[in-house]
């Protein structure tokens, strides 16, 4: 299959070479920041020249009422490259995996929307939009946020949960709706670790812990470290990690009677999971803790955990951390080491973002800044991996994925300006209306 094989670098991304667009300029504009990978850090957010591109051409209509788009000559010599480039874009490429098959490469990553206000973890009609306007808008695949295993896995109070079978309606609704518009719908399932019980927009306590009795609870992590001004975790006992890890399982099968397809697992950004890979957040001195199988153990046991309870058909992804940018921290050998133990235990995709285990790092923010490390991981592990963060341009994310750098891309936070962002990147790469992942109630108002 194309998606598991590394791709030839001399074929279709160097016929595009020759293209110089407006992505360049932002491609090369690079910040130091502390970043929070979780966090809607505004410093992280760019300028998308695509954006303005679009607004110009939406100023007329062609005789059948369709906008016309760019004026007359610009369209015949964007219509003359495309007829030399002639194949569909990688990018809307379907991929299979295991029993699942996603339309396109162009994935929706989860993204934490603290909304189950008052909710116990369910989710509301907030969740449904949100979630079906993006499957509608022609995302491959779906990832709703991170929803907890247990209630003090939440990061915040209002997040998602499948602690109970009580909440599996309130999921399933979304998920048939994610469905029905033709993408495929995953669930992270987290456990936030010392990273839990924060504040948020919707409970208040912003930037701090939530406390106990105002609806925060007591954190728990490998270590009694506290992260930044976090309230301090206490540490958990071997008892305690084989209960998350069955609570993990548990959550797995609720998420699977609720109708997700893929089931991922969050071990990245500092959440419980990863860290126990952390040296620099694991100090335990048992099982658990010290060396690198030892820092995986926990991880592992999740995926045997998941792998296990949900059928072969359903694949399971890992999202990971490939680096903590700290020195003697975790870093992208272990983080490959990981990834080819993981592939052993039956994970289908490593979902590689980095970060957000230690405050106050520089991360060399810009455009593709993690996508060598989803290269790394997917031609030295030989697994399926995804590219993540400020992918925001349709030739940058088909570049990406033609490259052989990452089976799919996920866009974030430029999906949440844009839910239709499939719709206008398969435009900008050529497809015709047909070929795109429209709705048919939308065929008409194609670009
Ligand atoms: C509002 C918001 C919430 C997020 N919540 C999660 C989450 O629940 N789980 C997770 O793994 N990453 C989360 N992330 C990180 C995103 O999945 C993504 O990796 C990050 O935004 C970088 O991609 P982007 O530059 O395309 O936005 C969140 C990001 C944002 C902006």
């Amino acid at each position: 299959m194309r998606g598991f094989t590394v791709a030839d670098k001399t074929s279709a991304y160097d016929r595009e070479d020759d293209e110089v667009d407006d992505e360049t300029a932002v491609e090369n504009e690079a910040a130091e920041v502390a970043a929070d990978p979780e966090a809607a850090d505004s410093a992280l957010d760019d300028v998308d020249a695509d954006d303005a591109d679009d607004a110009d051409d939406a100023d007329d209509a062609d005789s059948a009422g369709r906008p016309a788009g760019k004026p007359k000559s610009k369209r015949l010599f964007k219509s003359a490259k495309k007829a030399v480039k002639a194949e569909s874009p990688a990018l809307f490429s379907p991929i299979s995996l295991r029993g699942v098959t996603a339309r396109n490469r162009v994935w929706l990553p989860p993204m934490d929307t603290y909304s189950a206000v008052a909710r116990a973890g369910k989710p509301t009609p907030f969740h449904y939009q949100h979630y079906v306007s993006r499957a509608m808008g022609g995302f491959g695949l779906v990832c709703f946020e991170a929803t907890a295993v247990a209630p003090e896995g939440r990061i915040s109070p209002c997040d998602l949960g499948l602690w109970d079978d009580d909440q599996i309606a309130a999921f399933q609704w979304i998920v048939d709706g994610v469905k029905e518009a033709g993408a495929v719908a995953a669930i992270q399932l987290n456990h936030a670790g010392r990273k839990g019980s924060t504040g948020c927009f919707s409970a208040g306590y912003e930037g701090g812990s939530v406390p106990q009795d105002d609806g925060g609870w007591q954190t728990v992590a490998p270590s009694p470290i506290a992260f930044d001004n976090l309230a301090a975790p206490r540490e958990l006992t071997v008892d305690e990690i084989h209960g998350i890890v069955d609570a993990f399982r548990a959550a797995a099968v609720r998420a699977v009677n609720a109708g997700f397809d893929v089931i991922e697992i969050h071990a990245a950004h500092g959440y419980l999971l990863s860290e126990f890979l952390d040296p620099l957040t694991n100090v335990r001195t048992d099982e658990y803790g010290g060396s690198l199988e030892n820092r995986m153990r926990m991880l592992v046991e999740v995926v045997d955990a998941v792998r296990g309870a949900v059928a072969p058909a359903v694949p399971v992804f890992v999202r990971i951390s490939a680096t903590d940018w700290a020195a003697g921290g975790w870093d992208l050998n272990q983080t490959i080491a990981t990834a080819r133990v993981l592939k052993e235990h039956g994970v289908d995709l490593v979902d590689v973002s980095t970060g957000g285990i230690l405050p106050g790092v520089a991360i060399p923010v810009k455009p593709n800044y993690q996508v060598p490390f989803s290269e790394q991981v997917r031609v030295k592990a030989l697994v399926p991996t995804t590219a993540v963060g400020l992918i925001t341009k349709p030739k940058q994310a088909d570049r990406i994925v033609r490259r052989g750098e990452a089976d799919a891309v996920q866009i974030g936070r430029a999906a949440l300006r844009d839910p239709y962002w499939p719709l206008r990147a398969a435009d900008k790469l050529g497809l015709k209306p047909s070929e795109a992942p429209y709705q048919p109630q939308y065929i008409r108002g194609a670009y």
